[in-house]
């Protein structure tokens, strides 16, 4: 795993759009798994300003939605599809219909989960998957006693996740208490994962990620599993990590021909 410890949220934004710039012109159909909520947002500001300036292109790409609500009408501006519509693809040439998201209208909810896995493997798989860290170590929606192994299912946010997320919500909004989500072994199909974290309350479940046991407590501990894990982090983010020095030491003294 590489931890990269950088500055402003500007810096996180121009490392991650680099990274995600790399697939897209190194790939001729390349695919990209998608996150929402606040830290992948420097990331997409970037890679907005990137297809402005002419650099990079998303017309021969495919997305995937990480995770979705149940029980948001379709379009409902609180949906995820609509976040990242928002967020970026209504500002990039990505084509509409090649964002994808799990079904969240079907009667059937697993056999809805079972077709987006399909879907994913149809697209040769996620080339580069964004991910955040809920407060509570989770990434996506698998909340703390998820399988390591868990494939993408319906599941329940904890009371913790829908505080947290309640600030999207207006005061008469409830956040709803489903949502299907990609699991923490689809996850890890992916090439290359990429976890953001900003704020000193991640810190905690930053570290047990990162140096914690490997444990269904912290869903996001499942990054230790993949070959090429990135965790970007802003110093508030950082500050539990015992061996912040060390990760310092590291990125400072990376080979230029090596990135992230
Ligand atoms: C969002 C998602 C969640 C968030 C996490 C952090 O698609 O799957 O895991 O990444 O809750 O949210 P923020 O970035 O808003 O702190």
């Amino acid at each position: 795993m590489e931890i990269v410890i950088t500055g402003a949220p500007d810096e996180i934004g121009d490392l991650v759009a680099g990274a995600i710039a790399r697939v897209l012109q190194a790939r001729p159909d390349p695919t990209l798994g998608l996150a929402t909520g606040s830290s992948p947002l420097p990331v997409y500001r970037q890679l907005i300003d990137r297809h402005r300036r002419s650099e990079i292109s998303f017309a021969s790409a495919t997305a995937f939605l990480l995770d979705e609500y149940v029980g948001l009408p379709s379009g409902d501006p609180q949906s995820y599809r609509r976040f990242i519509e928002t967020e970026l693809t209504d500002h990039v040439d990505l084509p509409p219909d090649r964002l994808h998201g799990p079904d969240t209208d079907r009667a059937d909810l697993l056999e809805a989960c079972r077709d987006y896995e399909r879907l994913i493997r149809d697209a040769g798989g996620i080339d580069l998957q964004l991910l955040g860290i809920g407060s509570d170590g989770h990434i996506g929606f698998n909340e703390p006693t998820s399988s390591l192994a868990s494939r993408t299912r319906l599941k329940t946010l904890t009371p913790t996740t829908r505080a947290d997320n309640a600030r999207f919500f207006g005061p008469d909004e409830e956040v709803p208490l489903h949502v299907i989500t990609q699991g923490l072994g689809a996850i890890l199909e992916a090439g290359h994962l990429v976890l953001i974290a900003m704020g000193a309350h991640k810190a905690e479940a930053v570290a047990a990620a990162v140096e914690g046991p490997l444990t269904a407590m912290c869903p996001a501990s499942v990054l230790q599993l993949h070959p090429h894990a990135t965790v970007v982090l802003d110093p508030d983010a950082a500050w539990r990590l015992r061996l912040a020095d060390y990760y310092r030491q590291t990125y400072e003294h990376k080979p230029p021909w090596q990135v992230i």
